[in-house]
């Protein structure tokens, strides 16, 4: 069975082709970065825009790298939410459209789902059921996972995720756009223990998160200590510590409260080498083990999609023809 994947929920135009008995055949990506850099940010219109003009030849891409023509396909999966709505309705509307035209299901598929299960599209995937941590610019999660579809939220961050606090730290420390890998770069050249964050809610039972203290310890950094150089990258370093020391304390908290040895990380921050490193770190002192998603399906892309859409297609799910998305 042969699905493609259409990811347009933000600020990249994700499309893959997944096959069924031959695991993921291709796929492309297109990012924004270029067109946002200079707001800062993501512009919602222009991000529409952007994926209306790149959706289709991304497409033809993508077939043509398969080997594949349209008729060839079984099914279309989609981003329906959460994202922005203009975004994803760009995406909605293309897979409507060809299951209408191709007469093949078109299977909605929620962006934050198709993260956790992204780290399956690799050789010698986690066996049900493992713990999860989503990081994104929308979510912090710690998740029981017992089998595809089957979710229980152990834990969830009570303000901001904790992509977006390195996304607004990075911004106080006046990095460009997109912030989360700017600041991993900057922390480099930082020295670990000149400022020292607090570790916000570890003292606290449970395994929620909360961030946005940490943003404004930064800002008060900042102010106080001035914008060098070798300040913004202190300042760096001693926030990637805290944040990542937060999210490494909770997973070892969710493995000790569970009893699950094996742990998916996934969303955009799972990028970060430092969280990986520490986590490997953790991981090893409490016999389990980390999996995660390649690099390049850390971050938005239309695998995971596709892989999403291909499971829940498995089990009879399609959408009917009303085109909804869920921001
Ligand atoms: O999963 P994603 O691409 O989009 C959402 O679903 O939100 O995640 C994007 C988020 C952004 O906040 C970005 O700054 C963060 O992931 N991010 C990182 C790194 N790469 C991306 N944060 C820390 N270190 C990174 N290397
Ligand atoms: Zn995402």
């Amino acid at each position: 069975m042969i699905i493609l994947g259409i990811e347009t929920s933000c600020d990249e135009t994700g499309v893959a082709i997944y096959d069924s008995t031959k695991n993921l055949m291709t796929h492309r990506l297109h990012s924004q970065i270029a067109l946002h850099a200079k707001f800062g940010g993501v512009v919602p219109e222009l991000a529409s825009r952007d994926h209306v003009r790149k959706i289709l030849p991304l497409i033809q891409e993508v077939l043509i790298a398969a080997g594949i023509e349209l008729q060839n396909l079984d099914a279309i999966a989609y981003t329906a939410g959460p994202g922005l709505v203009g975004a994803l309705l760009v995406g909605a509307a293309l897979a409507h459209s060809l299951s209408f035209a191709l007469k093949i299901p078109a299977v909605a598929v929620n962006h934050m789902e198709a993260h956790l299960l992204a780290p399956l599209l690799e050789p010698n995937p986690p066996d049900f059921p493992f713990l999860a941590l989503l990081v994104s610019g929308g979510h912090t999660q710690l998740i029981e996972v017992t089998a595809f579809g089957k979710y229980n939220i152990l834990g969830e961050t009570v303000d901001d995720a904790c992509g977006e606090a390195f996304d607004k730290v990075a911004k106080i420390l006046q990095l460009p756009y997109p912030g989360g890998p700017a600041l991993e770069q900057l922390a480099k050249k930082g020295k670990s223990d000149r400022f020292h964050f607090p570790r916000p809610m570890v003292n606290r039972k449970g395994l929620d998160f909360s961030f946005s203290g940490l943003k404004t310890f930064a800002l008060n950094c900042f102010n106080e200590f001035g914008g060098d150089e070798q300040t913004r990258a202190d300042i760096a370093c001693a926030f990637q510590d805290a944040a990542v020391d937060t999210l490494v304390i909770k997973c070892r908290r969710a493995i000790q409260q569970t009893g699950l040895l094996r742990l998916v990380v996934a969303g955009g921050v799972s990028a970060n080498e430092m969280l990986r490193q520490k986590l490997e770190h953790m991981a090893k002192t409490e016999k389990s083990q980390v999996y995660y998603p390649r690099l390049e399906f850390c971050t938005d892309n239309g695998a995971m999609v596709a892989y999403a859409g291909w499971k829940h297609f498995m089990l009879g799910e399609k959408t009917d023809m009303e085109i909804k998305v869920y921001p």
